[in-house]
């Protein structure tokens, strides 16, 4: 089928959006005078400008213009509970108050309550703190190398696990035969890039392939057990099993990046579900209740590269910022209530993500344009808040890898990563490149909301397809 050309598509919504949100538009230039491209993180800055957001509140935000938008990005996808929640916000306020909150430079107990209840929640041995994802891949990369004393690290195409040099290869999708086989920034020495082996996503025959030829010299094998920005992609419980498997049989260690996952479909991992145990994990996004925390967590002995008791060998270390008081205590008390109210919180995600999923197909189907979600753990028989839409070419194409939803002959890409966020912006409804999340303090009302927007949008699109 012949891609669509949209750009009349495109140039009739930012004409519209430009109409409805003046504030914004003069804010977004303002506000590219000092910063590259108007913000300082790449993806959220919608084009042709971002909605400026004055409020946040459970499932939605408002904007400068005063526009109430149902958000399922929900945070980048870190608030669970949805923005700003009572519990954490009221537990901050009483404690700057008290004068406890901003940063200290020393060690409180908050810090060691944070790491106790993650390693039981997670299983984890030994835990630590940083400030964002990114280093805490980097951190585990260094982990796992001085561990094994080996260098090549493996990921899968379509993985993404933050802007550090060490893994910066296969994340984005090429067209004419590339795929995920490129290095994704420029700056990286090649004796870097070159260390990285790319294997394929939920490829089982492949993953085993990768490891006859380099699982002896692998220091760590590193997986989403969802993939996030690769297409909302759950792994398959074979295919984590194998890579655990393999990992063990050639020395290599698996860290599974938990981002997105922890803390979302249970209170742990959801390495934890598919009964596998990785090395070492990467926590972050949910973790902090929506303030700044990361960590590493896992086995004792590969921890220990970070301690004293070994040099120590690695310097997992600085960070002026990490373990940062208002984050450890917002940290404690979500986790806390997450915990206590988990057997009604995450089937009530479960039950909004379902429906949120079936209420985007139904209203981009009803107007003829064929439109799934991935987001849904269907294998585990789990609820899953997770939300990607995409627009296959046909019913029989499965959405089962990255390659299957950015290869443009078997998805329209466009319509997902360039027109959807606009088109649903204009009817108030917020997502980034096509990605959301239930939170559970959206309603059965707002995915009634979500359903007609998708539907104004629908109507919109088939009119230039
Ligand atoms: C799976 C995964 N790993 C790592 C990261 C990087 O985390 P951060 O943005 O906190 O550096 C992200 C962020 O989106 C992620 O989704």
């Amino acid at each position: 089928m012949a891609n669509p050309d949209y750009t009349a598509l495109l140039t009739e919504l930012a004409d519209e959006h430009r109409r409805r949100s003046p504030i914004s538009a003069a804010i977004h230039e303002q506000a590219c005078r000092y910063l590259i491209d108007g913000g300082s993180h790449a993806i959220r800055l919608i084009e042709p400008f971002p909605p400026r957001i004055t409020e946040a509140r459970g499932g939605w935000i408002v904007d400068e213009d005063g526009h109430r938008i149902l958000d399922l990005w929900q945070g980048h996808m870190a608030n669970v509970l949805g923005h700003n929640p009572e519990i954490v916000t009221a537990e901050l306020s009483r404690a700057f108050a008290g004068g406890f909150g901003t940063q200290s430079g020393l060690v409180d107990r908050l810090q060691a309550e944070l790491a106790e209840l993650v390693c039981r929640l997670t299983s984890s041995e030994r835990i630590r703190f940083t400030t964002s994802g990114s280093l805490s891949t980097m951190y585990a990369v260094l982990m796992a190398r001085s561990f094994t004393g080996r260098s090549t690290v493996m990921k899968a195409g379509g993985g993404w696990h933050g802007a550090q040099p060490m893994l910066l290869k296969g994340v984005a999708y090429r067209d004419g035969g590339v795929g995920f086989g490129g290095v994704d920034s420029r700056g990286l020495p090649s004796a870097l890039t070159e260390s990285i082996a790319v294997t394929n996503y939920n490829d089982p025959q492949r993953l085993a392939d990768d490891f006859d030829r380099v699982g002896d010299t692998l220091a760590c094998l590193i997986l989403e057990p969802m993939l996030g920005a690769g297409g909302t992609i759950a792994a398959t419980t074979e295919y984590l099993r194998l890579a655990r498997e393999l990992c063990s049989k050639h020395g290599a260690l698996l860290i599974l990046d938990e981002m997105i996952t922890g803390f979302r479909f249970h209170p742990g991992g959801l390495g934890a579900l598919h009964g596998v145990t990785p090395d070492l994990a990467i926590y972050g996004k949910a973790l902090g209740g929506g303030m700044p925390v990361a960590a590493v967590a896992g086995r004792a002995e590969v921890m220990a590269e970070a301690g004293r008791a070994t040099g120590p060998r690695v310097a997992f270390s600085g960070g002026t910022y990490s373990a940062h008081p208002a984050s450890m205590l917002a940290a404690r008390v979500f986790l806390e209530h997450l915990d206590e109210r988990s057997n009604e919180i995450y089937p009530r995600l479960g039950e909004l993500g379902a429906a949120m999923r079936t209420a985007c197909e139904s209203s981009f189907g009803e107007t003829g344009i064929l439109a799934r979600c991935t987001g849904a753990l269907d294998e585990l028989s789990c609820g899953s808040s997770m939300i990607t839409l995409h627009f296959p070419r046909a019913e029989s194409i499965r959405l089962d890898t990255p390659e299957a939803v950015f290869d443009p002959d078997r998805c329209d890409v466009a319509l997902r990563q360039k027109v959807l966020g606009l088109a649903l912006l204009v009817e108030d409804v917020h997502l980034v490149l096509a990605h959301g999340s239930a939170a559970s303090t959206h309603t059965d009302e707002d995915v009634a909301f979500l359903a007609e927007a998708c539907r104004r949008a629908a109507e919109r699109v088939a009119r230039y397809r």
